[in-house]
């Protein structure tokens, strides 16, 4: 069955006319390809990349009987025999370039491919000549970035179909009100994996009954904007009713990396967070998750949770990004008073002057904490309600003895005494580097 397929043509480097020419009478020659129309070849400016001269671009008109992907290797073959080496910077300067830009009408979205091509609709030097060839652009399919999804069941199809793409898919799971703290997990995932994407939920099963459930910001357009501005491919934005249909009594039960420090100020904090992951993990079959270690023990929860149960996913741990005044960002700031928002750096300059501490060779541990309540106890506004040192990783309780490598934790509540105290955590690792 013969399918009539457009190929993006372009070239920077050398005789860039007479080599999109030659790799086009090649792919002529190529068994079940046909070449009906070219559209004119028009100069453009580059898109992206390192400096590079400009391109030569057009659009040619294929009959094919070659499958979506074996187009796709013949194309990348003539781009090799025209010189284009693997592995050069990208959307760096290129000797010939062919891209499928469509392909019948299907929709294919797999690891190697995307078509319709995905930046089809923001090029200039593509839509021209495809009107050139009597298409018009505004008809086709324009894939949504980010596509929001709120059946449970068609993010998992979604997540199904890029699996079977073989991509590599990142999770990022957030509650919204997303800031540039979720941004950087997004910005990693998008490094490591071939498609990313995000879910807002904010989970009443992790909230208890006094808390801020009802008061939790909620900021639906900003955060897709972010996310669109992230590259994030997909959103998950589920009703409660879709997450915890009637009847829904299942809980993860955590152990010993949820005692203490947050699990003992939040009762039932930890296992509301592992069954809502554990639901969103059976959903989306992601290859990695990503989580930020600004909430370390929620890690520790959760790499317990994922080992214990056998999820083959693996989890990213990311820095903690924020202001630069030293507060770690985090949806719950916006609650501050303007005071309470100067007072709260305090957290982390106690953090700091502990790891500084450690650094000019401190290794008592009372004499550690100390340091650091000594700039807590300076803050009246700032009421401490934990320090503990932790072992680094799993946040087990210190061994006796001299602290090597351990990890300082902090919560502090502000506006104490009003009717919603907002309470900010942090935490840093004495005996490395500075790790945010
Ligand atoms: P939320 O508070 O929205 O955070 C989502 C993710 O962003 C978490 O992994 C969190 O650690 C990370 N994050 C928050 N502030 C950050 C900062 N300043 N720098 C880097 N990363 C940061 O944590 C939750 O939601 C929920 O408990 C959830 C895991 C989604 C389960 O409901």
């Amino acid at each position: 069955m013969a399918v009539i397929a457009y190929i993006g043509l372009g070239a920077n480097l050398g005789e860039r006319e007479a080599q999109i020419r030659a790799g086009l009478a090649a792919l002529g020659r190529v068994p079940g390809v046909r070449v009906l129309d070219v559209s004119s070849l028009r100069e453009t400016a580059p898109v992206g990349g390192p400096p590079q001269p400009p391109y030569l671009n057009g659009v040619a008109r294929l009959e094919t009987a070659l499958s979506a992907p074996a187009l796709l290797g013949v194309c990348q073959q003539l781009e090799r025999d025209a010189g284009r080496v693997a592995g050069g910077p990208r959307n760096g300067p290129r000797p010939l370039d062919l891209d499928l830009l469509l392909y019948g009408d299907e929709r294919i979205d797999t690891a190697d491919l995307i078509v319709p091509h995905p930046r089809l609709h923001e090029r200039p030097f593509v839509l021209e000549p495809l009107r050139e060839l009597g298409v018009e652009p505004a008809a086709l399919p324009r894939p949504a970035r980010p596509l929001v999804v709120a059946d449970p069941e068609e993010f998992a199809a979604l997540n199904t179909g890029w699996l079977h793409g073989r991509c590599r898919t990142g999770l990022v799971p957030t509650m919204g009100a997303l800031h540039e703290g979720h941004a950087s997990l997004l910005r990693i995932a998008r490094q490591t994996c071939d498609r990313v994407a995000a879910t807002i939920f904010v989970n009443p099963l992790q909230f208890g009954p006094k808390e801020d459930f009802a008061r939790y910001p909620r900021t639906l357009e900003r955060d897709l904007a972010l996310l669109a501005r992230e590259g994030a491919d997909a959103v998950f934005v589920p009703e409660t009713s879709a997450m915890y249909p009637g009847g829904f009594v299942s809980r993860i039960a955590v152990g010993r990396e949820a005692e203490g420090m947050e699990g003992a100020a939040r009762p039932d904090h930890f296992s509301g967070v592992a069954t809502v992951v554990a639901k969103l993990f059976a959903l989306a079959r992601p290859t990695h998750a990503f989580f930020g270690r600004k909430d370390a023990q929620q890690v520790a929860v959760l790499r317990r949770m994922t080992r214990d149960l056998g999820f083959p996913i693996g989890l990213v741990e990311c820095p903690t990004v924020r202001e630069a005044d030293g507060l770690a960002l985090s949806s719950r700031n916006v609650y501050l008073s303007p005071e309470d928002r100067r007072a709260a750096p305090v957290l982390y300059r106690a953090l700091r002057a502990a790891h500084a501490a450690h650094a000019a060779g401190e290794r008592r541990a009372e004499a550690l904490l100390a340091v650091a309540r000594g700039h807590l106890a300076q803050e009246p506004r700032a009421r401490l309600e934990y320090l503990e040192l932790r072992r680094e990783g799993d946040l087990a309780p210190l061994a006796p003895g001299p602290v090597t490598f351990a990890r300082l934790l902090v919560v502090a509540r502000f506006a104490a005494d009003g009717p919603h105290p907002v309470r900010l955590l942090d935490n840093l690792s004495l005996g490395a580097p500075l790790d945010a």
